[in-house]
């Protein structure tokens, strides 16, 4: 991908640290969605959705894993000789107290609330939020590697919204209008996402090298997704969401 360039003797080598140190951030976000898509697909399966809901869910699996290669290829360039080290420093550990340093519960079948609320608050809500981050970080960077990163991170966040939306539509089917308001008081009350990883580096996010925190206004374009579960959220700023 020889377009794909990164110019590192623009920057001080300070500051390529942090923002190498950003990225493997981001790549561990990345792994979580890789590991909560996966685990959504269980979990609907064990609901017994419908096929066309698990193909769904397979593909945003899929997309998270793209999105991981995506990270290594950015991270090849900003820390060479340091390429593909996506996994937590402690390789040492056994994968499933690897998965809780990367705040993952237990691999178990989640109940029904917590899928519905995985579903809602994670993707519904919170992939516009990322996608947003992205866009905004893509509109300042001048590097075409990171560019190009930021378009394919931020490429499938608006289907994966959809899709938690419409599978949290068949998980809520039966649920009365009250579980459906205490399903929407604790996806609010929930912490946004990347809240636990976010770099808060001026210097990198003013150049667009790393994204930045952007407010966690809905967008108007997910409203007509949510409606179908008895949500009515205010929209407010989708200035800030367009990609
Ligand atoms: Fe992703």
């Amino acid at each position: 991908m020889p377009a794909h360039t990164f110019a590192r003797s623009r920057y001080a080598t300070d500051l390529l640290g942090r923002v190498a140190a950003g990225w493997r951030r981001i790549a561990d976000d990345q792994r979580r969605g890789v590991i909560g898509a996966a685990r959504v697909a269980a979990d609907l399966a064990a609901l017994d959705a419908p096929p066309a809901l698990l193909m769904t869910a397979g593909h945003v699996i899929q997309e998270e894993i793209h999105h991981l290669e995506v990270c290594a290829r950015v991270l090849e360039e900003l820390a060479p000789g340091r390429a593909n080290r996506l996994d937590p420093p402690d390789l040492g550990q056994a994968p499933s107290e690897r998965g809780a340093n990367l705040g993952l519960p237990r691999a178990t079948i989640s109940s029904e609330r917590t899928l519905a609320r995985t579903l809602v608050a994670d993707y519904a809500l919170g992939k516009p939020v990322t996608a947003a981050s992205f866009a905004a970080a893509r509109a300042l960077i001048r590097e075409p590697l990171l560019a190009w990163a930021y378009t394919e991170l931020l490429h499938d966040e608006t289907r994966h919204a959809t899709f938690g939306a419409r599978a949290a539509v068949w998980v809520i089917r039966n649920w009365s209008a009250r579980e459906r308001e205490a399903l929407w008081t604790a996806c609010l009350a929930a912490p946004g996402p990347g809240s636990a990883t976010h770099s808060n580096d001026p210097e990198a996010e003013a150049l667009g090298l790393l994204p930045a925190d952007v407010d966690c206004a809905l967008p108007r374009w997910i409203l007509p997704h949510l409606e179908p579960l008895g949500l009515h959220p205010r929209p407010a700023n989708e200035q800030t969401l367009l990609h």
